[in-house]
């Protein structure tokens, strides 16, 4: 088969990002910058999970998300709940998107994967390796510092970094 006849089969690719995103850190932009080179549509999905108790409300993560995947013409955001893989469904999605940091990651993400593609056959997850610089950073660890004020910049996007210092200011402030 030449390049010609498998770019006329080639099956168009709508990726589901899934995650908590509580907040966009950079880790999660580089896998989106990434995400979306590869695929025809990417959509960025907050899990809304009650069992969890986030810093930012889904429409908080939500609305940084829609500001900061702006530059990428095919990139969406939205949230979800309940099975992923019926979300995934939904919305015609064909590939799900995680990012691999580090080892240490590996094996809840392949157990997560193997259950997924357990229930929902027709959908393929893909690992992409964040960039080197991201590998360390999680929405937790960047939450920890910014509490304690430590410099986050260039861990999270600027208007993250901005929300993350008015949210705890403000909680000092109102204590
Ligand atoms: O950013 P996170 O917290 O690592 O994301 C985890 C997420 C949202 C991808 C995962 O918890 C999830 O997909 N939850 C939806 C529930 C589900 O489908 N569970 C079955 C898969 S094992």
């Amino acid at each position: 088969m030449n390049d010609a006849s498998v770019a006329g089969t080639a099956k168009k690719i709508t990726a589901i990002y899934p995650g908590s995103f509580d907040p966009i850190t950079n880790g999660h932009l580089d896998l989106i910058a990434r995400g979306s080179r590869l695929v025809d549509r990417l959509i960025v999905a907050i899990l809304r999970n009650e069992a969890k108790q986030p810093l930012f409300s889904v429409e908080e993560r939500a609305a940084m998300l829609e500001e900061v995947v702006k530059p990428y013409a095919n990139v969406e955001v939205g949230t979800f709940h309940g099975l992923l893989v019926d979300y995934a469904s939904e919305r015609g999605a064909n590939m799900i998107l995680r990012g691999i940091r580090a080892i240490s990651d590996y094996e809840y993400e392949l157990q997560t994967a193997l259950m997924n593609r357990r229930l929902q056959p027709r959908i393929e997850t893909a690992f992409l390796m964040s960039g080197e610089a991201y590998s360390f950073i999680s929405s937790r660890l960047v939450k920890e510092v910014a509490k304690l004020g430590g410099n986050i910049s260039g861990l999270v996007p600027p208007l993250v970094e901005e929300r993350l210092r008015s949210r705890f200011f403000e909680r000092r402030g109102g204590a």
